[in-house]
Parts: C-alpha cells; structure tokens; sequence
C-alpha cells in the first residue's frame, strides 16, 4: 500500500541553517572566525528551541578547534517529538567565512535515535565520495589511479575528464601528485569538504569525486546528505597525532574499520540541510538587499531521495521585531 507523505524534517531544520547562515554572513572577511562562528552557533541554538524533536547531538562541530560549539550530548528541540540523532556544523569552513572565501556553509543533519556514527575522540578520517554510478567500484585500499580508472568508467568518461576535490593541505602532497601522474583534474581548496562531498555527488556540479582527509564530524554529516543524494563515501579514521590515535584505541574504536555511507549512518530515513554563507559555485552566500536578505539552501530527504534547492526572502525589519535572533 502506498504511504501517505510524512512530515518533511528537512523543511524545518533548512529554517534553523539559513538561521545561522543569516546571523555568520554579517563575519564574511572580517578575519574572526570565533565571531563568524559563534554567531551561528547562538542563532542556531536559538532556532532548535521550538522545533518539535527531542534531539541529542552527536556531532557538535568545534572540539578540533576549540570553537564556540553546540555540545556533543547537548539536547536540542522542544523535547517533544521524534527521538533523533543530531548533526549540526552551525559554519562549515570557519576560515572560508573569516577570510571571505567561497562554499562556507551551515549544516545540519538528522537521523533516527542511534542511527548516527558517534565519532567518539576522532578527529580525521580519509574519505572517498564518488556519485551514486561508481558507488560499487572504489576501494579505500586500491592505487589511486586504480580508482579513478574504475570511476571513470563506471561514469562513461576518461580520466583526463574527472575533477577531485583536494583540501589543500600538506598531507595531501602525496595524493594531489597521484592525481596528476593518473591524468585527472584537480580542484584544490583551503577548507570545507562537506561542500566538496556534496559537489561530487550533485549532478550540477564539475566536480566528480572528493579524495583526502579531512574532519571526522565532516565525514558523518557529509553521509547524511549522500544517504538522500544517492552517492557513496568510502572512509576510514585516520588519526593526525599520536594522542589522537591513542584516545581513539582507548575508546575501544576500530581503527581499521572501513566506513561506508551505510555505516556512519544506519537509517534510510535522514534529514539534511544546508544554507550558503559565503557564495560559491555549489550554493549562493547570503546577498543582503535594501529590505531583505536572500538566503539559497539544500534540502534533502533520503526516503524519497527529494532534494530541493530553496531561494529565501528574508524581510529584516519584519524579523527583528519577532526574533529573539540579532541579525
Ligand atoms: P572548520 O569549519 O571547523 O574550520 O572546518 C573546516 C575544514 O576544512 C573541514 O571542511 C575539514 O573537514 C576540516 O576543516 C579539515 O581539518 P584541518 O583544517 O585541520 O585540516
């Protein structure tokens, strides 16, 4: 029997990112990053409040950095309502926003109770994300060129034609010269690999696949869009220091496990939003106009796979008369 449409969460955590998206814009350039992000954070608090959850965060970005942050094990929502793991990363790429840089996001993601990858003390993982046409042929293990020659294929183009997003990083020298001694195309960026993630997967965008490591948090959030947007992430931890790697053995975490999209979250039934900060090629960052500002956010819903791409008018003089958020 067919089901009726049930409510759609994603529609209501979009309203809590273009929240923090609104709030963070105002940092854009202004070389604060704990301002930017502090922003998001108090507008993002604030917004959960009267959503009808009863959330607890599991991925409260800002540990790694010592941020500003929403507190792993934070409860957020009303309380009332569905039982729910929560994912939020109020400004995804501080630095992008602080230094006024494209793809700086904001980010939420939800998934049923205990259905979400709790990092744990993990700070980095190696991912893969490929679209939904090469999710069977990589391997985290495999040569680099070997994947690409299998990506490439499985999405009918050479490897001269593929673009992979790299995280500019020195602990990717290794891997960006694997690229080019395979043929592929690179597009190299300072910060923000959920945006990377997400570009491989959306068919809109040039870039074909994300190879590297980079936040764990990121990884997990990244695979709560990809469960709705149909592509894979292959992952694995990938600790940056000795005490990491050991706080993630004494935590009895499996440091040889390989992650997939299935693995860092269980549940088909997910929610994921995200809202442009700053503008780039993926999502438009906010554009404040005389009387509003605009705000462009993704919407998805993995049961039906929808994904929406919203254009908000914002009326600022309306809204600072009822929110108890300073825009
Ligand atoms: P922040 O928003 O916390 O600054 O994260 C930005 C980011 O680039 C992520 O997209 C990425 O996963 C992570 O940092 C990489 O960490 P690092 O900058 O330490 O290499």
């Amino acid at each position: 029997m067919a089901e009726a449409p049930e409510r759609n969460l994603a529609l209501d955590i979009v309203r809590i990112t273009e929240a923090a998206a609104l709030a963070s814009a105002r940092w854009l350039g202004r070389g604060d990053k704990n301002a930017g992000d502090g922003a998001a954070v108090e507008a993002m608090r604030n917004s959960f409040s009267s959503l009808p959850i009863d959330g607890c965060v599991i991925i409260g970005e800002g540990a790694k950095d010592k941020a500003p942050m929403l507190a792993n094990g934070e409860h957020v929502g009303s309380g009332f309502g569905p039982k729910l793991d929560v994912a939020v990363d109020p400004v995804e790429g501080t630095n992008l926003l602080a230094f006024g840089r494209p793809n700086a996001i904001s980010v939420i993601g939800v998934a049923p109770s205990g259905s979400m990858f709790d990092p744990g003390p993990s700070f980095y993982m190696r991912k893969l994300v490929v679209p939904g046409e090469a999710r069977n042929v990589v391997d985290i293990d495999a040569p680099v060129h070997v994947n690409l020659t299998h990506i490439a294929k499985a999405l009918g183009k050479s490897v001269a034609d593929l673009v992979v997003f790299v995280l500019d990083k020195p602990r990717h020298k290794d891997l960006i010269a694997a690229i080019r001694k395979a043929g592929a195309r690179i597009q190299l960026q300072t910060d923000g690999d959920v945006a990377g993630a997400l570009m491989a997967t959306d068919p809109r965008s040039e870039v074909d696949i994300m190879m590297g490591t980079g936040g764990t948090p990121e990884g997990v959030i990244s695979a709560c869009a990809l469960k709705g947007m149909g592509g894979e992430i292959v992952a694995r931890l990938d600790p940056q220091s000795y005490v990491e790697k050991e706080a993630i053995q004494e935590a009895d975490i499996d440091l040889r496990e390989t992650l997939s999209t299935d693995t860092l979250i269980k549940s088909d039934d997910c929610f994921f939003a995200a809202t442009g900060i700053s503008g780039g090629d993926f999502l438009h960052g906010v554009h404040y106009r005389a009387n509003h500002a605009v705000t462009h956010s993704l919407v998805i819903r993995s049961k039906t796979g929808t994904m929406r791409y919203l254009e908000s008018y914002h009326n600022m003089s309306k809204l600072s008369k009822i929110s108890a958020v300073q825009y």
